[in-house]
């Protein structure tokens, strides 16, 4: 079957769905996403990826396109004409096409959207969950609105190849005070042997994952003890469990950082249970 994508208004087959070479989100990474998970042919809290979408468009004066039911519709069709059961939908929203100037392009330039949908093989997750990954941590290079998720991705691009170069499956970012931020493409939490559950507050350094924020909830809920701070890399190092969220990998326990065993080198209980629990918490529609 061929793969359909949403392009400015039209479900067109992957060969010939086409972006112009002057939009800006090509020239300027001047542009937006979302990855929202789907699972049984549903998407997995739309709201909230919806809410972060507008809040990174309205941070970059970028136009809402269309409203936010209209877009969620786009994202229900591209998944069904994909005929995605279980994967991802991927969302991109650029300040449109104009010629080359860095200043924004006249008002009324229309912004592009992109939808694309595909299958994953969860089961793979599944696997990798089983013996957890490896991390490495490398300085957080980045610019200071990490909130905003834009397609700006060039730090979290090298640092995920650093990452694989050296074995790894993720790199952790660390500030300039030695304390973790975030993965290139995940949320970093640890589980101290004190048994709290670690993850760096919301706010400009990092981004506010949709999978961190179901996940707080479902930690409460637990009567797991969650504390927000930010966390030094010894504090890892230490910790005796650690993993990472996202809207793919859902949580992901960490077994190596550095090279280092986390706790007994295996994946951590709370990490599990918090994995196989997530979905009770996350929102269908
Ligand atoms: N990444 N931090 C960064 C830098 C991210 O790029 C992501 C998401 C997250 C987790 O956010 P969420 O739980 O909403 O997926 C945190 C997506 C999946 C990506 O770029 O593919």
């Amino acid at each position: 079957m061929s793969r359909i994508a949403y392009v400015n208004g039209r479900y067109l087959p992957r060969h010939l769905a086409t972006v112009h070479i002057e939009d800006r989100g090509y020239q300027f990474s001047d542009g937006v996403y979302e990855v929202c998970e789907v699972r049984g042919g549903r998407l997995v809290d739309e709201r909230l990826h919806m809410g972060r979408l507008a809040r990174s468009l309205d941070e970059l004066r970028i136009a809402m396109p269309m409203t936010l039911a209209a877009l969620g519709a786009v994202m229900r069709e591209t998944v069904r004409r994909n005929r995605v059961g279980d994967g991802i939908v991927y969302l991109q929203v650029t300040r449109g096409v104009a010629r080359r100037d860095h200043a924004f392009p006249p008002p009324g330039t229309a912004p592009s959207v992109v939808v694309t949908a595909r299958n994953i093989d969860f089961s793979g997750n599944e696997k990798t969950a089983v013996d957890g990954i490896a991390v490495v941590t490398v300085p957080d290079n980045r610019w200071e609105r990490v909130d905003i998720k834009s397609v700006s991705l060039l730090p979290n691009v090298l640092a995920k190849q650093a990452a694989r170069e050296q074995g790894a499956k993720e790199a952790w970012f660390v500030d300039r005070s030695g304390c973790v931020t975030e993965g290139s493409s995940t949320n970093a939490w640890i589980v101290t042997r004190d048994g709290d559950v670690v993850t760096r507050p919301a706010g400009p350094g990092i981004l506010r994952g949709i999978t961190r924020t179901v996940l707080l909830d479902a930690i409460k809920a637990q009567g797991l003890r969650l504390v927000e701070r930010p966390f030094t890399v010894e504090e890892a190092y230490a910790a005796r469990e650690a993993f990472v969220t996202s809207a793919s990998l859902i949580v992901m326990p960490v077994v190596r950082i550095d090279g280092r065993p986390v706790g007994n080198g295996a994946p951590g209980l709370i990490a599990g249970a918090l994995r196989r629990d997530f979905h009770r918490y996350a929102e269908l529609s």
